[in-house]
């Protein structure tokens, strides 16, 4: 599954940011790289101001994309190219401009035009204090009072009031959605904070206790994961089930042991695994978390998934070039930037890519993981777009540097992404780590990729054998079908298995060791 950020995959129309003309103009890219199915960042109307996922109308692309019928075109054509679409759909909150909204907001408190919304009095004598003491994830109170005295509930940015999911006009809505695009030929969904949606209206304070992920037992928490959203998710589901083979994956950062629940046979196909973002680069960081979350997922009978890098985290070439014990987000603003050894993240990504790619169940690619982008963790301040630069009082810098547009050629003003100047700026090095570039280079990023789908496709993706292997400390070793998977972690080469070479993320791979911080494919059948 390759993930499209279509704002800065393909300008087609010159107007600075990707479109879907852009998309299908690289159709024959994505079909020579080998992909099954992209999933698209949202597309439709929205005033931008979270990179769309401030959605004003969910039936309508937004003007600076296409049109909706260009959308469906362009289903078509991917389908013509073997590849399926999967469409971000958003319905933890829409955007202030959503009409809905703007009825809220001509209304007076009380009205039932703000009950789609999650208003509510505040507390103190003049209700000047909010509701609650929830925090919003980009930084600040989750709460906005409005003139009148309100308050509304955002768990994103005060432009992103979260839906009332009580609420029988909501749920009806989203299930029309749902139809409209399954109907245009929309091959599934990637649900936006799928664990969100439904909230404790009592509003207890969680008294700052946001850990949800890294606890020993899962915590009741007023406003992610509550039991109430899987009700919800079974009617998205039986609506899928009247088309033919349609799909859903959630995004739904949830403790481990509640994830099974989100994949029930008739709630989602898939859920991201972000494990692997989060994890270190040693081999016993990676074992743990390959064989339990391959564990879990086959103890319940649903596909894998795997996940190095996103439009939401700083990408992994650059994760892997910082001391282990690095803060990164805090880096990206605070440094040290002496600390960061580009080439040894770049020969990691490479090897992280084979790990990726070998597993059983789907493999994300974030575009620009098989060009082995960095982060571009230097864009200057003043072109920041990301509200969580201005939420944090610049204290975070915020989901840009892994935004960056796309290199496609050597040359020209936005390096083929498009006629006009792309809406960030591309830093000088990403000339020589164009699509163009890396195609003439048989030792490239592209090309390991472009041979790993296709040797994947020949020997792995049939079999959801995964069998770890102890080849010595500090390698990854793991058996899948007739496929030995080694990687060096250590930080001296280790012999490679006796076998035939498939593949190996070192391009001058020759001899029997494998160079630290390498992976290898080796047929031992
Ligand atoms: C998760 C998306 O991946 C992220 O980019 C967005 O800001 C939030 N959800 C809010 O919709």
């Amino acid at each position: 599954m390759y993930q499209v950020y279509i704002r800065s995959f393909a300008d087609g129309n010159g107007g600075g940011v990707g479109d879907i003309a852009g998309m299908k103009s690289r159709l024959g890219y994505l079909r020579d790289l080998g992909v099954d199915a992209v999933w698209i960042n949202p597309w439709y109307e929205s005033p931008m101001l979270d990179g769309g996922y401030d959605v004003s109308n969910f039936r309508e692309i937004d003007p600076l994309f296409g049109s909706t019928a260009e959308a469906t075109e362009f289903i078509e054509a991917a389908h013509e190219h073997g590849i399926r679409v999967i469409a971000d759909l958003v319905p933890n909150h829409t955007s202030a401009q959503h009409v809905w909204f703007q009825e809220a907001l001509a209304a007076k408190p009380g009205d039932p035009a703000r009950d789609r919304y999650v208003f509510h009095p505040g507390k103190g004598a003049d209700g000047a204090e909010p509701p609650s003491d929830w925090e919003s994830v980009f930084g600040g109170p989750a709460w906005t009072r409005l003139s009148d005295g309100d308050w509304y509930l955002h768990i994103f940015d005060g432009s992103q009031p979260d839906l009332n999911w009580e609420h029988p006009e909501v749920r009806a809505d989203f299930e029309e959605i749902l139809r409209f695009w399954l109907d245009r030929g929309i091959d599934g969904f990637r649900i936006d904070v799928a664990h969100g949606l439904v909230k404790d209206l009592t509003f207890p304070d969680t008294g700052g206790r946001t850990e949800l992920l890294g606890t020993k037992h899962p915590v009741d928490h007023p406003f992610w994961d509550r039991d109430g959203v899987h009700e919800i998710i079974r009617t998205w589901r039986a609506i899928l089930d009247q088309y033919d083979d349609r799909m859903m994956v959630a995004e739904a950062w949830v403790h481990r042991e509640r994830l099974p629940l989100y994949l029930r046979p008739d709630e989602y196909h898939q859920s991201f695994n972000f494990d692997l973002v989060e994890a270190k680069w040693n081999a016993e960081s990676f074992a743990e978390i390959i064989s339990t979350s391959y564990k879990a997922s086959s103890a319940i009978d649903a596909a894998s998934t795997w996940v190095l890098s996103n439009h939401d985290v700083v990408r992994h070439s650059t994760r892997y070039g910082l001391p282990a014990e690095t803060d990164v987000r805090r880096w990206l603003l605070e440094g040290p930037h002496e600390d960061l050894e580009a080439e040894l993240g770049n020969v990691r990504a490479r090897a992280a890519g084979l790990i990726s790619l070998s597993l059983p169940g789907s493999s994300y690619l974030y575009q620009g993981d098989e060009l082995g982008l960095p982060e571009v963790w230097d864009l200057p301040t003043d072109v920041l777009q990301d509200p969580v630069w201005e939420r944090s009082e610049h204290k975070a810098k915020g989901r840009d540097g892994c935004r960056v547009p796309l290199p496609w050629e050597p040359t020209g003003p936005s390096l083929g992404y498009g006629p006009g100047e792309p809406w960030l700026p591309q830093p000088a090095q990403f000339a020589q780590l164009a699509a163009s570039v890396q195609a003439a280079d048989p030792t490239s990023m592209l090309l390991l990729y472009r041979q790993a789908i296709a040797l994947r496709r020949e020997h792995l993706i049939h079999t959801e054998q995964l069998e770890m292997i102890d080849l010595g400390p500090n390698v990854l070793a793991y058996q899948r079908g007739s496929i030995t998977v080694i990687v060096n972690m250590s930080d001296k080469p280790v012999p490679v298995p006796r076998g035939n070479l498939l593949i190996s993320s070192d391009p001058g791979q020759t001899g029997s060791q494998l160079a630290p911080d390498t992976a290898a494919w080796i047929g031992t059948q």
